[in-house]
């Protein structure tokens, strides 16, 4: 399984021929190498309605026929723009002829311009028996030490930009609730008012059971 960053929460998964991109925010993104023109994929997975992560997804939705997968009343809003999407909600998971997506909590806010897109949340996406958790965006919450437990997470991305979610002290102890095999730092260095030093993060969670990959945008990480 192969992840490229774009930047921000932006991901591409690739695996076995099959493409997804993760919060595709592309257009307005400092940070993203590409632009959603460049984008081939068989599902948009979209955390929650704000703009940083909804970002481009119903134009990628329309021009490769991909559904956008989110919350109900996010991928509401995009069937009403024009997308194709398939609605799940928190705790429910689906497969797709990609693998399998799982809906988990996250504490923030979800809208969008002046729509209310309903809660926000985090993906498992296990795709040919490797585990990614993208975190969203999110506080802190003990329930991750249930999702640590409940499943082998090959890679999990979490936030530290902090100001709308986790700084880098909780995302370290999200970690170490998580334990996950390799932990990237994501949703930092964007704009001013999120920027983080990702060599804290790797500091903190040095001489723990977990490898820290710090991508710049454009990598491709090999989980
Ligand atoms: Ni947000
Ligand atoms: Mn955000």
């Amino acid at each position: 399984m192969k992840l490229t960053y774009q930047g921000h929460s932006c991901f591409i998964v690739e695996c076995k021929g099959q493409s997804i991109i993760i919060d595709p925010f592309l257009n307005g993104n400092p940070l993203a190498k590409i632009t959603p023109k460049d984008v081939t994929v068989n599902a948009v997975l979209v955390t929650h309605g704000h703009g940083d992560h909804l970002g481009d997804a119903v134009e990628i939705s329309k021009k490769n026929n991909a559904p956008i997968i989110g919350t109900f009343e996010l991928v509401n809003y995009c069937l009403a723009k024009g997308a194709t999407g398939h609605a799940m909600h928190i705790g429910g998971g689906h497969n797709f002829p990609f693998g399998r997506v799982k809906l988990t909590i996250a504490h923030h806010g979800s809208s969008i311009d002046t729509a209310a897109t309903g809660n926000p949340c985090g993906f498992l996406i296990t795709i040919d028996g490797k585990t990614v958790y993208h975190a969203g965006d999110t506080g802190l919450f003990s329930d991750m030490a249930l999702i640590g437990e409940t499943n082998s997470i090959d890679c999990a991305l979490v936030p530290i930009g902090d100001n709308f979610t986790m700084g880098v002290d909780d995302a370290i102890r999200a970690v170490g609730m998580l334990k996950p095999r390799i932990a990237v730092p994501m949703h930092y260095n964007t704009f001013d008012l999120i920027k983080q030093d990702p060599e804290a993060f790797r500091r903190g969670l040095a001489g723990k059971q977990v490898r820290v990959e710090i991508l710049k945008p454009g990598e491709t990480l090999e989980v």
